[in-house]
């Protein structure tokens, strides 16, 4: 079998090598180490690997902690000491920033890092399937759709690995063979609270919703357990959700966030939350303390969610107006404005690609755009940043391949990157989030 030197780092993550001249990614390799390793998939320009011995690792190589690791296809970095990971990343997000908008030196600032390592996520998005009349419940393998169950995620924290093991004896108990949702678990510790969102392509019978609702409710911190695929959302039938009251929440407090109070953001089920809590935290302190925004200036929050920005914001600006094509989430932001008794600060549910019809109806002219859009970017709203008054735009993003393509079509239409900024909100996996200013 070939022995090789790994060069590089992926973006996903892998190891990268050459073998006679032709490019092979090699999962769980490090840059500088020497291995052995087995060409498992050749394609055109490139083949994939497998590491079947190490036989000079990288000072930086680490044990892994979680058992599942390599088969769970969750984390890509565990391998790699924590300090080097974002070291990594950090350096990858410059040169392909560099590379996309054909620039010398674009100013990356040092990375804000996640206060842990792990134990940091608050909701997982987990993945279902029966295999020889047992339930499965876990995440998908790498590059794979076969379910790898675990009793337990170290990227969660305590309260939300508490309950993994009981859903999954329930659902057995339960035995429904044949439903495998995919189960949004939210549990935030501090204070306890949280629930579950079921998703499944079709509806199981309200008896039997009624029988999951009786099971899983005995579950201790749960708070609520929505069906996302029956209309409303709210419907839980039996295990009624007073989703103002029962919804977990999170600080943002005045101190270190810099603002003049603090404000509690309650989270609607299904509504979109930051993932690492404590970074997020941070993020919008460094974000109010910028300097960047004016008393007299209007904010427009695209892709607002419950409002995790604008409202905050509020604080310091004339005005901030959110978009959220999400009603659940709409209706989140408006409730989170009135419970902070916060004036300032409208929320429209539209598709932020209607951002200008919606801003002329209003009759408003905005100063700056904050887009945090999915994954998929926001490309088709480039257009509409030709032209106007904007003092800039800051993209937060959370897949810098998208951030790339959108920053380049941005550059075309004149827009210059001041800065970006990199956050490790996801430590153990190869995803980075990173806020980048634009100006004219
Ligand atoms: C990455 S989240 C950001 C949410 C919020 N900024 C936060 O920090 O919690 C993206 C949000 O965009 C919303 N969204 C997705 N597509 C959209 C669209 N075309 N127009 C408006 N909002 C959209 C999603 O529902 C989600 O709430």
């Amino acid at each position: 079998m070939p022995v090789v030197r790994i060069s590089d780092l992926s973006w996903g993550g892998e190891g990268i090598s050459r073998i006679e001249g032709k490019v092979v990614f090699i999962p769980y390799g490090l840059p500088g180490e020497i291995v052995e390793v087995e060409v498992v998939r050749s394609k055109k320009n490139f083949s994939q690997g497998k590491l079947i011995r190490i036989l000079e690792p990288s000072p930086d190589r680490v044990e892994p902690l979680c058992p599942f690791y390599q088969n769970c296809g969750g984390c890509q970095l565990q391998h790699l000491a924590f300090q080097r990971q974002i070291r990594e990343k950090e350096r990858l997000f410059k040169q392909a920033l560099n590379h996309a908008l054909k620039a010398e030196e674009i100013l990356v600032h040092p990375s804000l890092l996640s206060p842990s390592g792990f134990g940091y996520r608050h909701r997982l998005q987990l993945k279902t399937a029966w295999e020889n009349h047992r339930f499965k419940l876990g995440f998908f393998k790498a590059k794979s759709c076969q379910v790898v169950s675990i009793n337990r995620c170290l990227l969660a924290n305590k309260a939300t690995n508490a309950v993994l093991e009981p859903l999954r004896e329930k659902m057995q108990i339960l035995g429904y063979e044949g439903w495998s949702p995919d189960i949004e678990l939210q549990i935030f510790e501090d204070p306890h609270k949280g629930g579950i969102v079921f998703s499944s392509p079709y509806r199981i019978a309200p008896t039997r919703q009624i029988k999951v609702i009786k099971e899983l409710r005995e579950i201790p911190g749960l708070s609520y357990l929505v069906f996302r695929d029956t209309n409303p959302i709210l419907e839980s039938g039996g295990f009624h959700l007073f989703q103002k009251k029962d919804s977990p929440e999170y600080l943002l407090p005045v101190d270190p966030a810099g603002l003049s109070k603090d404000i509690r953001l309650s989270c609607f089920p299904g509504v979109f939350t930051q993932i690492n809590l404590e970074l997020n935290r941070r993020l919008i302190s460094w974000l109010v303390c910028l300097n960047l925004f004016d008393p007299q200036d209007t904010v427009l929050d695209l892709y607002c969610g419950l409002g995790n920005f604008s409202l905050p914001l509020a604080l310091r600006v004339k005005e901030v107006i959110g978009l959220e094509v999400v009603p659940q989430a709409v209706a989140n932001a408006r409730w989170n404005q009135e419970i902070n008794r916060i004036s300032n600060c409208s929320f429209i549910e539209a598709q932020a690609e209607e951002a200008v019809h919606q801003l002329k109806m209003l009759d408003k002219t905005v100063s700056w755009v904050i887009l945090d859009p999915p994954r998929t970017g926001a490309q088709e709203l480039i257009p509409m940043f030709a032209s106007g008054d904007l003092k800039g735009i800051l993209y937060i993003s959370c897949n810098p391949m998208t951030l790339f393509r959108d920053l380049a079509l941005l550059a075309s239409k004149g827009w210059k990157v001041k800065w970006s900024q990199p956050l490790d909100f996801f430590p153990q996996t190869f995803h980075l989030e990173s806020v980048t200013l634009l100006t004219k």
